[in-house]
Order: C-alpha cells, then structure tokens, then sequence
C-alpha cells in the first residue's frame, strides 16, 4: 500500500515538473527539436491543428474522469446494501453519447482535412526548389535550379518557401525539422514532396526519423536559413566553381592535400566542383570547410574531429560506409587543410 502512494506521488510530481515546460513555449525555443516551438508556417499550422485535439481530449478526460470519480466515491458498495435497481438500456443516453462523439470528431475532421489540402502545395510564387536523397547515414541536398548539390546542411533565405522533393537511394528515411515541418518518409523508387519556411534565420536541426539501420541514430542534418542577401552571395559562391581553386591557393598544405585527394582514393567517391573528383557514391564536398557540422551532423566541424573522421570512420559512426585507407599522419593532416579551406 505504501509502495503504491510512493509510485503515486512520484507520477504526481513528474507531471508537476514536466507540464510547465511542455506548455510554455520558452522553454520548448530552448529544445533545437521541439515540435512545441514552430519556427515557420507550415510547423506552426501543425501545431495548431494538434493543440485542437489536444484541447478536445482534456476536456473529454476532465468530464469523463470527474463523473467517473464522483459514481465510485458516491455510489460505492457498502456492506449489508440491497442489491440496486436493475435496468437495460436508455434510448436518451444512447442518442447522447452517439451524438456527442460525432460532434467531437467533426470539430477535429474539419481543420484535418482543410489543413491537409492548404499543406499539399507550396503557395505559388519565386520558391527555392530543393531535391533531397537520402543515403546509409547521410543526405545529399540538390539545388536542380542552379546545378550543384551539398550534404546535410540545406541552406534556405528566410521568409521564402522551400518546396522539397524527397528520394531515396538506398532504404526507408524519414526527413524530419521539427520547428519547420512535419516528418514526411523519403522511399526507394518515388519522389515525396513536402514544403517549409523559416520566419528568423538559425539554425534548425534534422534526424531521420525512420530506422534505416547501423546509423539511423547519427543520420542529422542541419537547414541553415539565412537573410536573403547572404543566400544569394553563397549560391553566387557555389556557381563560380572558385571554391577549390582558392583553397588551393590558399596554403602549401592545403595544396598537397589537393593533391592527394584527387590522386588517391577520395576523388572516387567525392565531388568538388571544379577540380577531377566527381564520384557520387559519397557527399558532395565542395563547400566542406563552411559546414558547421560532419558525419552527417554527428560532429562539429574542427580540424580534430576531421583527422579523427578520415583516420577511421567507423570507429566514430558506427557502419559508416567510408572505408578507411591507411595514410600517415602528414598525409591526413594535409587533407584536413584542404577540406577544411573548402569555404
Ligand atoms: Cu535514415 Cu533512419
């Protein structure tokens, strides 16, 4: 009996720690994954839409708990009672609780399906247009539009919609922003499509939010929204193809990474805009160096972090595809200079 006041009064005083934080919106802008602080239209039409039934389904539980307790305090057995009056049936009653019910569900239904059409299609006008594929544990972000791809960062200029088409290349994914949008699957052999915008330029974090294997866990992404200026100065950036060549200029050490990036094993499977890699089994690095995050969001994006990731991809992401080739220490070094002056 004790042991269950005790579980009692814990159950009670979780929900009196947990309810505050899941009801104010502050706290929620605190969680870089929360549904419950939309940061763009579509994300804050969802919301809406669930904090309908949300709403509709406390007040159902506080009617339907209150007259609950009130029949087993009030009415409870005592010892010595007469057996109660027996009935069967009550036409009233069964009207009620048909009716009521239909009432409820047509109160969800109607904003249900309104919303489902008003989110089918991005509102027509200049949108960025993106393809988004996902790989075993990575994306690779295509802008169609301008001819070049990234990998798990998508920059977006605030306050435009960004209508998406996802693929796969592999398995089942699921693209998920949780303060931009709702989570839409991403399957072999067909192309989905979803949209969203930001309101404030940040950053918003992305998982994948399907089990898609080894490294579903550490398959993030990163959607990067800035002001429209800066936007159009990074995609100016990227269709210059000047990127590599200046990180080449840009020190002796990077210069010998070049070199053996494009001589070795790299340039098999990566791109670099500009240069004689063009493989396509692994990320587009071409803009590597102004990532803030690698391994598909697993890390931030420093020089230690880099050497570690080349040495032994798997020892840091668990079923990492990238193999890991034997080079000595300067060798990786030079590597990391290179990349990292992808920007
Ligand atoms: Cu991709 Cu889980």
């Amino acid at each position: 009996m004790d042991r269950c006041r005790n579980s009692i009064k814990r159950i009670i005083h979780g929900l009196s720690v947990l309810t505050p934080v899941l009801l104010s919106g502050h706290a929620a802008a605190a969680l870089p994954q929360s549904t419950l602080a939309p940061a763009g239209p579509v994300a804050r039409m969802q919301l809406d839409l669930f904090n309908i039934t949300l709403y509709i389904a406390l007040f159902i539980f506080v009617i339907v708990g209150s007259a609950l307790a009130y029949a087993v305090i009030r009415f409870r057995g005592k010892p010595g009672d007469a057996i109660p009056p027996q009935t069967h049936g009550n036409a009233r009653l069964e009207i009620l609780w048909t009716a009521v019910p239909v009432i409820l569900l047509l109160f969800m239904a109607v904003p249900t399906v309104r919303m489902t059409f008003e989110l089918a299609a991005a509102p027509a006008g200049d949108n960025v247009k993106v393809r988004v594929v996902g790989y075993q544990w990575w994306w690779a972000v295509e802008y169609p539009e301008h001819g070049f791809a990234t990998a798990n960062e998508m920059r977006i200029p605030v306050g435009v919609p960004v209508e998406i088409t996802l693929e796969s290349a592999d398995v089942i994914h699921s693209f998920w922003v949780p303060r931009l949008a709702g989570k839409v699957d991403v399957i072999p052999n067909r192309a989905n499509t979803m949209w969203f915008q930001a309101d404030e330029p940040g950053v918003y974090y992305g998982q994948c939010a399907e089990y898609c294997g080894t490294s579903h866990a550490n398959m993030r992404f990163r959607v990067i929204a800035l002001e429209p200026e800066e936007y159009d100065a990074w995609i100016a950036s990227r269709e210059s193809e000047q990127i590599a060549v200046q990180a080449v200029a840009s020190s002796d050490l990077a210069a010998r990474g070049h070199e053996l990036f494009m001589n070795g094993a790299c340039a098999a499977c990566h791109t670099i805009d500009g240069t004689t890699a063009t493989g396509t089994v692994g990320p587009d690095l071409t803009d590597f160096g102004s990532r803030i995050s690698l391994a598909a969001g697993m890390f931030d994006n420093t020089p230690e972090n880099l050497a570690a990731w080349i040495k032994d991809p798997r020892a840091v992401k668990p079923g990492a595809l990238m193999p890991s080739i034997p080079m000595s220490d300067a060798d990786v070094d030079a590597l990391v200079a290179f990349l990292q002056a992808l920007k």
